[in-house]
């Protein structure tokens, strides 16, 4: 259900289920998980993801929705559920490479990536509260602080689709790209990130997260603190 090709340092991990449009069931969310866990990722200089031409993802898969209890929901977060985090803490950059439909808990998926290239034929949009629920994978939470709750409050009320242009605009997508090629180019920005030395990404990622959560002061401290343990690294130039 997950294809894998590596790239020269760079590896594709492609969702595989196109009959449904990439939902995500709980076997697709383990797929990645495992295919997260293989030596080819784990040794990877970045990360892209992608789907199929018709579809990134149109979202959690709705048939498993009505089986969801509490206990099983809790379960979930532990399980399968978690994949997004663990996509969000990746060492390496990862990028979203977007083709088509990008719903619920796949635009969460995108939303989890370092950066967001589209294809021209991307739709995204967060119908969650529309069948009664809302977006839970993080991706209520990485909008806000991404577009901020006025906008993320739009989004998510209306649950409206809007194409890869409006997404541009609101600074959710780093490019759009005819859809023949914007695999291509995610495979470029891809080498181009794997290039840049890993541990400064690394480091530098985990600092941007905890600086969208930190007071301004302990967030001067981790940079600090980062650049420390930079230094004299094997990737650090002078
Ligand atoms: N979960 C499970 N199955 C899904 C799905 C989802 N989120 N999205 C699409 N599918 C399935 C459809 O049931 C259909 O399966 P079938 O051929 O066995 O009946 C197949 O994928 C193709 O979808 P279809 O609706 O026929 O394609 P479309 O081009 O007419 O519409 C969408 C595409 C994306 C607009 C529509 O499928 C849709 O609205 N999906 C649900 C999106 C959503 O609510 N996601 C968030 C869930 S929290």
């Amino acid at each position: 259900m997950v294809g894998l090709q590596e790239h020269g340092t760079s590896v594709v991990l492609q969702l595989n289920r196109p009959a449904k449009l990439n939902a995500l069931s709980t076997g697709l969310e383990q797929a990645l998980l495992d295919a997260l866990h293989t030596p080819q990722v784990q040794a990877a200089r970045a990360i892209v993801f992608t789907g199929s031409e018709r579809a990134f993802s149109a979202g959690a898969d709705t048939s498993e929705l009505p089986e969801m209890t509490p206990d099983r929901i809790a379960a979930y977060y532990r399980g399968s559920g978690s994949v997004y985090d663990v996509v969000s803490r990746l060492p390496q950059p990862t990028i979203a490479a977007v083709s088509g439909y990008c719903l619920g808990a796949g635009f969460e998926l995108a939303l989890a990536c370092d950066i967001r290239v589209a294809a021209d034929t991307a739709q995204f949009g967060l119908p969650e509260v529309g069948l009664g629920i809302l977006p839970s994978s993080g991706g209520l939470t990485r909008l806000v602080r991404a577009v901020g709750p006025a906008l993320a409050r739009e989004i998510i009320l209306f649950g409206e689709r809007f194409p890869a242009s409006e997404a541009h605009r609101l600074g959710l997508v780093r490019e759009v790209i005819p859809q023949a090629r914007m695999l291509a180019v995610a495979l470029e920005r891809a080498a181009f990130l794997a290039t840049q030395p890993a541990m400064a990404v690394a480091w530098t990622k985990a600092a941007i997260d905890a600086a969208a959560e930190s007071s301004a002061a302990s967030s001067l401290l981790i940079e600090q603190l980062a650049y420390a343990a930079l230094n004299r690294t094997e990737g650090q130039k002078q």
